[in-house]
């Protein structure tokens, strides 16, 4: 169990991307407080989480993560409930799409406030209870931004403002609270079968090619939470490049996939692109190859 004893907070935990962590992070032992807006998709996480049986405690308290007197009463029940947080993953987001001049400014800016406002009011209510006392096991700030950034969509103008924003604020709060022991990093995925994606189709077993489950994006947050990423810091980490590596993983002969070192080698063979993106992050590299084998 890798999270053993950690504290882990998760906002948008109640489906989708943060109801998968939250179980993963449960699994490798850590304790977990979880919001969003709606108490039943809570309490179903919650349920699922006691039923695996690992004696981790969940706590569960509803926020809407752009206002902050609720941020911060639900922080703080969280911190009263487990003592300080060792990792928090401000996931909560909301997507609308239409042409830039069909949106309803009110959605503009709900999506504006809910992926912006929202990690900014989690960091704030976050930041007293953030366990910055030890150099070799620093307290986890994760964003989870989206790989829309650098690019572009088209009919998602609120969104992908949000998801460009998202990442100046990811950047400040790196460079300032590095001295604080608060790593600060961001996960940018593609496209995931969540209710954001595909309505109520998401999970209908019917998702189109190439789009992930949200189960899939489970190894991303755990590496950042782990005391492998002590020193990872100020980091966008595009999980497609690494689940294309899983593919090479997957059909690469049983010597190559010994160890990282010669894993790297044969990576580099395979696709040069793809090692070139992926070469900076070794120990992230090894932790996939490892849970992949
Ligand atoms: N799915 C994709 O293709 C994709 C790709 C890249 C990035 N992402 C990012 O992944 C993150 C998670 O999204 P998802 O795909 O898992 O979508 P999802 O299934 O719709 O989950 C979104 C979560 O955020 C919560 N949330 C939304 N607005 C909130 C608010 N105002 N206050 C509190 N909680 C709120 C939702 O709960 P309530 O509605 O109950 O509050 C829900 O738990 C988002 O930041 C999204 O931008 C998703």
């Amino acid at each position: 169990m890798i999270l053993k004893g950690k504290n882990i907070i998760i906002t948008g935990a109640g489906r989708g991307i943060g109801r998968a962590v939250a179980i993963a992070c449960a699994k490798e032992g850590a304790n977990l407080g979880l919001t969003s807006r709606t108490l039943e998709q809570l309490i179903a996480v919650k349920e699922e989480i006691d039923n695996l049986g690992v004696g981790v405690n969940c706590v569960i308290k509803t926020a809407d993560i752009t206002k902050l007197p609720e941020v911060l009463e639900t922080f703080m029940t969280f911190h009263g409930e487990l003592g300080r947080f060792n990792g928090v993953i401000a996931n909560a987001g909301a997507s609308w799409m239409a042409s830039a001049h069909e949106v309803p400014p009110e959605k503009f800016e709900m999506v504006i406030n809910t992926n912006i406002l929202g990690v900014f009011y989690t960091f704030r209510a976050a930041y007293p209870y953030l366990k910055k006392d030890d150099n070799n096991d620093k307290a986890r700030f994760i964003i989870t931004g989206s790989a829309v950034y650098p690019s572009v969509m088209g009919r998602f103008s609120s969104y992908t403002a949000s998801k460009y924003g998202v990442v100046g604020l990811q950047r400040e709060l790196a460079t300032e609270y590095k001295r604080e022991n608060i790593l600060v990093n961001m996960i940018l995925p593609v496209q995931v079968d969540t209710k954001l994606l595909r309505g109520r189709r998401a999970g209908d077993g019917n998702k189109p090619p190439g789009v992930l489950d949200p189960e899939d994006l489970n190894d991303y947050y755990l590496y950042v939470l782990s005391d492998m990423a002590n020193k990872v810091n100020d980091e966008l980490i595009y999980p497609n490049n690494f689940e294309a590596m899983k593919m090479i993983i997957k059909d690469a002969p049983e010597e190559k996939k010994e160890n990282w070192n010669v894993f790297k080698e044969y990576l580099e063979e395979k696709s040069l692109n793809l090692y070139n993106n992926i070469k900076k992050f070794g120990t992230l590299g090894e932790f996939i190859l490892d849970r992949s084998k």
